[in-house]
């Protein structure tokens, strides 16, 4: 069982996140059923408190505080106060003031989740949803849960296999939380990307670097593509976007050489056409949807162990 807040992979340990699937898998089988919805957090409110945008992540934790019974409310930075200039500390006041349980938080700066788990300014519980280019420890948990139920789903853990993620390492928050969880779940985790968006330290991380990802391609078990964040690139990091594609893009010559179980990822929103071709999302062996889906599982159960819900209906 989880306690306080949910700011970062590395607050898990290996028992603690290896309990959040076993508890995702139970949440999946129940609402997969006629009933959708549980009464585990009835009374509970949860604030989504988005200063920046989302599709998956946002939709995925309203639809799974609702499956749960909780009251959900939606604050997007645009068209809220915020625009006005309104600051983190006032904003959070004013979810205290409404009885917030729980906040999500997504946010540009990194760090920005922490620093409204540490001020007392609220007593809710704390979700990153996504802070600048730090963490997403949520996305990890779905990914893990992900190629579990593809590649480990009768074994404790992730070891013996081996994970690539490919491409814009330097502003992904998803990698960082990814190398932190999968390589705890026992993965082996290798970083596939141009020197230039790789960040500094990266050597000191628990991973292999490569610049090469055809050398890469036919050994891993898992390959995940990173969106290329042209959002956060002041400067030119590689010489075109054609160059990029040729060099560290997923087609269809390099999905011909993974192994035949092996996986494609992608967290999303997709850049189809730069890292990954149409083709490659839309293979079989893409499982991009399934992330999308069990999202929603994953995130009922952080919410329903950091709020401490009722017992699940079928649990032991
Ligand atoms: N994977 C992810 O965080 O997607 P969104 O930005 O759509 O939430």
């Amino acid at each position: 069982m989880i306690t306080g807040h949910l700011l970062s992979a590395a607050d898990l340990t290996k028992d603690e996140a290896l309990n959040l699937l076993a508890t995702a898998k139970e949440l999946a089988a129940i609402t997969d059923g006629p009933n959708k919805k549980l009464p585990t957090l009835r009374g509970k409110t949860i604030v989504n408190l988005f200063f920046e945008d989302s599709t998956r992540t946002r939709i995925s934790f309203e639809t799974a505080a609702k499956r749960l019974s909780a009251d959900v409310i939606n604050f997007s930075a645009k068209g809220s106060s915020i625009s006005k200039g309104e600051s983190l500390k006032d904003t959070a006041q004013t979810l205290q003031a409404m009885g917030a349980d729980a906040v999500v938080i997504r946010h540009g700066s990194s760090g920005a989740a922490k620093r409204l788990a540490d001020t007392q300014w609220i007593q809710a519980a704390v979700i990153n949803a996504g802070d600048g280019t730090h963490e997403h420890p949520t996305q990890a948990l779905l990914d893990a849960f992900t190629i579990k139920q593809h590649l480990a789903e009768n074994k404790k853990d992730l070891s013996g296999l081996r994970v690539l993620i490919v491409g814009d390492i330097l502003h992904s928050r998803v990698a960082r939380s990814n190398v932190l969880l999968l390589t705890k779940l026992g993965a082996e985790v290798v970083l596939v990307a141009p020197p230039t968006l790789l960040p500094v330290g990266v050597n000191d991380w628990a991973v292999t670097v490569s610049y090469d990802l055809d050398s890469e391609i036919e050994k891993c078990d898992v390959v995940m593509m990173l969106r290329i964040q042209l959002e956060r690139m002041a400067d030119s990091f590689f010489p075109t976007e054609r160059e990029y594609s040729r060099r560290y893009g997923l087609n269809n010559s390099r999905l011909m050489k993974l192994k035949k179980n092996a996986i494609v990822m992608h967290p999303g929103p997709m850049n189809r056409g730069l890292e990954i071709s149409a083709d490659s999302a839309d293979d079989l062996k893409s499982v991009i949807v399934d992330q999308v889906k069990n999202g929603v599982s994953v995130r009922m159960a952080v919410l329903y162990e950091l709020l401490g819900g009722a017992a699940l209906v079928g649990s032991k």
